[in-house]
């Protein structure tokens, strides 16, 4: 069994005729947090498309569990263990809390017992037990955040990529679901995560990875990327804030 949960080599795809993925290479480590950091349009979420399988690539190889899964659809990524938080808000407004929790188990099938794993998944997030029975736009932007990650529990996964959790969200609340990522890590989920909130983000990270124009610069212990003064000017200061969306 290899250290690393995933690995990609040599990725090489993007948009029509736009390359966007220009060989990028990087291992994730089991049970660990590895954020991907780097300037806006850098590829980060394209390589998270690519992973999940919603973006052809013109190369490379994507190996999880020593598996190559280049090609598998949604479904056989979700039920070998590959779940995917977007960008941005992904809930079912109009139905309950629960009910959307209980959508993450759908690709299941049958034999996974769905109401034990939905009282799992509502112990790390007691905000949204209190709320189970509400509608989903009832809750704050954060519990919409904690609401996705919980529907991707459902699957019981063993590596979740998460694009931009903290987008929109308040400090505190930025500060709670990173707490939840840490409580994953701590159960053995291995967690893949892009922030722009790139110093709070690394400061609860095992390992970090800086993307540039779709190539690894850098990948390191996340407390030595915190600590390089290069990648502090270039990542953590002001000029991230600056280009930030
Ligand atoms: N669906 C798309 N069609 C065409 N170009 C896209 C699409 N999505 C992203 N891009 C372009 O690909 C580049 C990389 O985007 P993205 O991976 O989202 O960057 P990041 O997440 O690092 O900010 C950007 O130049 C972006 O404009
Ligand atoms: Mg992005």
């Amino acid at each position: 069994m290899s250290d690393s949960i995933l690995s990609v080599h040599n990725l090489i795809g993007g948009y029509g005729k736009m390359t966007i993925l220009n060989g990028t290479t990087f291992s994730v480590p089991r049970a660990a947090i590895t954020t991907v950091i780097g300037p806006n349009g850098a590829g980060k979420s394209t390589v998270f498309k690519a992973i999940f399988g919603l973006l052809k690539l013109r190369e490379g190889k994507i190996v999880f569990k020593d598996r190559d899964v280049v090609g598998l659809s949604q479904r056989a990524l979700l039920n070998a263990g590959i779940c995917y938080v977007p960008q941005g808000r992904n809930i079912f407004a109009e139905l309950s809390v629960r009910h959307n929790i209980e959508l993450g188990g759908v690709a299941a099938g049958r034999g996974i017992d769905v109401a034990s794993r939905i009282e799992a998944a509502l112990d790390l997030f007691p905000a949204l037990r209190r709320k189970s029975a509400q509608q989903a736009s009832t809750l704050s932007g954060g519990e919409q955040k904690q609401l996705e990650i919980a529907r991707s529990l459902l699957l019981d996964p063993q590596l979740v990529l998460i694009d931009e959790p903290s987008i929109g969200l308040s400090p505190l609340m930025v500060q709670q679901t990173f707490k939840i990522l840490q409580n994953l890590r701590d159960r053995g989920v291995s967690i893949l995560m892009i922030e722009q909130n790139a110093r709070s983000a690394l400061e609860i990270s095992d390992h970090a990875i800086v993307l540039e124009l779709g190539q690894t610069r850098l990948a390191d212990k996340a407390d030595r990327v915190l600590h390089d003064p290069r990648i502090g000017q270039l990542f953590l200061g002001g000029a991230m804030e600056e280009t930030a969306a």
